[in-house]
């Protein structure tokens, strides 16, 4: 049984993603693990100011939803980012929460698994990459934590694609039934 955090990074009604990370995490909960899901949806998060005084103190110096955010990072055992693909790449809002996290580079966060959910209205397998890559840079900042898999689920445009698309959905449950 692993403590699996789900994040939700899309801020959009009826979002692809979330529902795909919703179903995903009723599959992990399923499997026996203790999943929770969190969306940014509302949660007041600024741009990392590059101060690095986290590094000293181990608290950002803007009080906002990020540090509570963290704290829910340092303790899970995996962790899943759900996100849209904006130009190639992952949500602005999930880049700004990545950096947000710095608090907790070397600061021994308890994460060993970290996993990539993505949604994106092109069908080629390659869509992710850059995703992928994203995800991978900022995994790589926090050994021994491994980036362990993607879930990619093409051909969602408009809000709402998701929800009428049998196999995603499946799809999303059986990805959070694999996770460890
Ligand atoms: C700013 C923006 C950029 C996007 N860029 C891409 C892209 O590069 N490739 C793509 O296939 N879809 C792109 N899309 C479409 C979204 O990835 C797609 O609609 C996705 O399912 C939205 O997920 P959500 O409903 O969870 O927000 C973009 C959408 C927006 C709003």
């Amino acid at each position: 049984m692993s403590r699996i955090l789900v994040i939700s990074t899309s801020l959009r009604e009826g979002s692809n993603s979330e529902l795909l990370a919703r179903r995903a995490a009723a599959g992990a909960r399923d499997a026996g693990h203790a999943a929770e899901l969190l969306s940014l949806k509302g949660k007041k998060i600024g741009f990392c100011l590059g101060c690095m005084a986290c590094q000293e103190t181990r608290k950002c110096v803007q009080p906002d939803d990020a540090a509570g955010i963290a704290d829910k990072v340092f303790r899970a055992e995996t962790l899943v980012f759900a996100t849209p693909v904006y130009y190639s790449g992952m949500s602005g809002q999930m880049k700004t929460l990545l950096d947000r996290l710095e608090p907790l580079y070397g600061a021994g966060a308890r994460f060993r698994r970290v996993y990539l959910l993505c949604t994106a209205a092109e069908q080629a397998q390659s869509t992710p990459e850059k995703t992928i890559l994203g995800l991978r840079g900022w995994v790589d900042a926090f050994p021994p934590a491994e980036f362990a898999g993607t879930l990619f689920c093409g051909g969602l445009a408009g809000p709402g694609a998701a929800a009428a698309d049998p196999d995603a959905l499946a799809q999303a449950y059986a990805f959070g039934r694999s996770l460890s």
